[in-house]
C-alpha cells in the first residue's frame, strides 16, 4: 500500500490555475502507475469516488472498469446520473448493478439500526466482490480516499474505507488520486475536471442511504414516502436558493401511524420528518432557521403528493442531543 502524505508546503488548491496543475501531475503520476494494467473502482457517485473516476477515465480510459452498485437506498435519480455522466458523457466502462432485491430482502424485518448498516455493508462488499471476480486481468483497486480520512484513521477516531473489506483472493494494488486532497479541493479538481455542479457540491449522503431514514425495518412502500419526500424537499430548497446555503438536508419517515383525513376520509398513515441542519465538521451541528411560510409549502406538497404520508414535522433538535442522521 502506497503511503503518500501531503506534503506540508502544499499549496491549498483554491483556484482553477491550481486544480490543472494537479490535474496533470496526477495524471502523469497514474499513467506511469498503472502502465497498461486495469484498475477496479467502485463508483457510488459521491464526490470523492466521482472525481477520482473522471482522473483516471483522462489517465486510461477504458482500462478503468467502474462498478455502480445501486443497493436501493440511493436518492431519486442518483443512478441514473452516474449512467449519464459516466457511461454517456465521459464514455467510462462502467458496469451497473442494480442489486436492490437482493439488498431489501436481506433487511426485510431487521429493525435494529447497527445490523442494518452491518447487513447492508457485508452485501456490498459482497456484490461488489462478485463483480470483481468475474473480470479478468484488473491488477488495481481505485479508491476515493482524501486526506481527512488517513487523519480521522491516524487518530483513531475512524477506520477510513478501504480495501480491508474485501475478501483475500481479491488482493489488490491501491490507487488514490485525491488522497491528499481536502474535500473543498477535491470538488475545486472535480469541477475542473467538467463533473457537473449537482455532483461536486453534493450534500453529505450516507454509505447506508436512505436506509437510516426509513426508521426501523425497512419496507418497499416506506422506503419509496423517503425517497419521494427527499427528492421534494431538495426540489423546493433549489428553487427558493437554499441549496448550498442549509448544510444538510433531508427526510425521514418512522415506522409508526397516525389518524389523518383525506378526501372526507380517514387516513391511517406515516408522518414525514424534515431535518435542516448546518455544521462546520458534523460533530456537533445547529438546526437551521428554515422561513415558515417554505416549510409549509413542502409540507402541502409532502402530504399532498408523497403516498402513505399524511403529517410533517420538522426536528428542531441540534446535535447534541439528536445526531444528524436518525440511525
Ligand atoms: P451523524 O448522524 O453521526 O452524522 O450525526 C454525521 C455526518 O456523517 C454522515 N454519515 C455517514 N457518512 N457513511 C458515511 O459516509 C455512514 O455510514 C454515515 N453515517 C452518517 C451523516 O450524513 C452526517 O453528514
Amino acid at each position: 500500500m502506497e503511503t503518500i502524505s501531503r506534503p506540508a508546503s502544499m499549496e491549498r488548491i483554491t483556484t482553477p490555475a491550481l486544480a490543472k496543475k494537479f490535474i496533470e501531475e496526477q495524471l502523469a503520476a497514474l499513467k506511469a502507475q498503472i502502465g497498461s494494467d486495469k484498475v477496479l473502482l467502485a463508483l457510488s457517485g459521491g464526490v470523492d469516488s466521482s472525481v477520482t473516476a473522471a482522473l483516471l477515465i483522462r489517465a486510461i480510459g477504458k482500462n478503468l472498469v467502474c462498478v455502480h452498485v445501486n443497493h436501493g437506498l440511493l436518492r431519486k435519480g442518483e443512478p441514473e446520473q452516474v449512467i449519464r455522466v459516466f457511461r454517456d458523457e465521459m464514455k467510462a466502462n462502467l458496469i451497473y448493478v442494480d442489486a436492490t432485491d437482493r439488498f431489501l430482502d436481506k433487511l426485510a424485518g431487521v429493525s435494529d439500526p447497527e445490523t442494518k448498516r452491518k447487513i447492508i455493508g457485508k452485501e456490498f462488499i459482497e456484490v461488489f466482490a462478485e463483480e470483481a471476480r468475474k473480470l479478468d486481468g484488473i491488477r488495481f483497486l481505485a479508491q476515493g480516499t482524501i486526506w481527512p480520512d488517513i487523519l480521522e484513521s491516524e487518530a483513531g477516531i475512524k477506520a477510513h474505507h478501504n480495501a480491508g473489506g474485501l475478501p483475500d483472493d481479491l488482493a489488490f494494488e491501491l490507487v488514490e488520486p485525491v488522497r491528499i486532497l481536502f474535500k473543498d479541493e477535491v470538488r475545486m479538481v472535480g469541477h475542473e475536471l467538467g463533473l457537473p455542479d449537482s455532483m461536486v457540491y453534493r450534500q453529505p449522503f450516507p454509505g447506508p442511504g436512505l436506509g437510516v431514514r426509513c426508521v426501523g425495518a425497512i419496507t418497499r412502500d416506506r422506503l419509496e414516502a423517503v425517497r419521494e419526500s427527499d427528492a421534494i424537499l431538495r426540489e423546493e430548497f433549489a428553487k427558493n436558493g437554499l441549496e448550498g446555503k442549509v448544510w444538510q438536508y433531508f427526510t425521514v419517515v418512522p415506522d409508526f401511524k397516525s389518524t389523518g383525513i383525506s378526501d372526507g376520509k380517514r387516513t391511517w398513515d406515516w408522518p414525514c420528518i424534515i431535518r435542516a441542519v448546518n455544521t462546520v465538521d458534523a460533530v456537533t451541528a445547529e438546526v437551521a432557521e428554515i422561513p415558515f411560510s417554505l416549510l409549509k409549502q413542502i409540507a402541502y406538497r409532502i402530504t399532498h403528493e408523497v403516498k402513505g404520508i399524511n403529517r410533517c414535522l420538522f426536528d428542531c433538535s441540534d446535535k447534541p442531543t439528536g445526531t444528524i442522521e436518525y440511525e
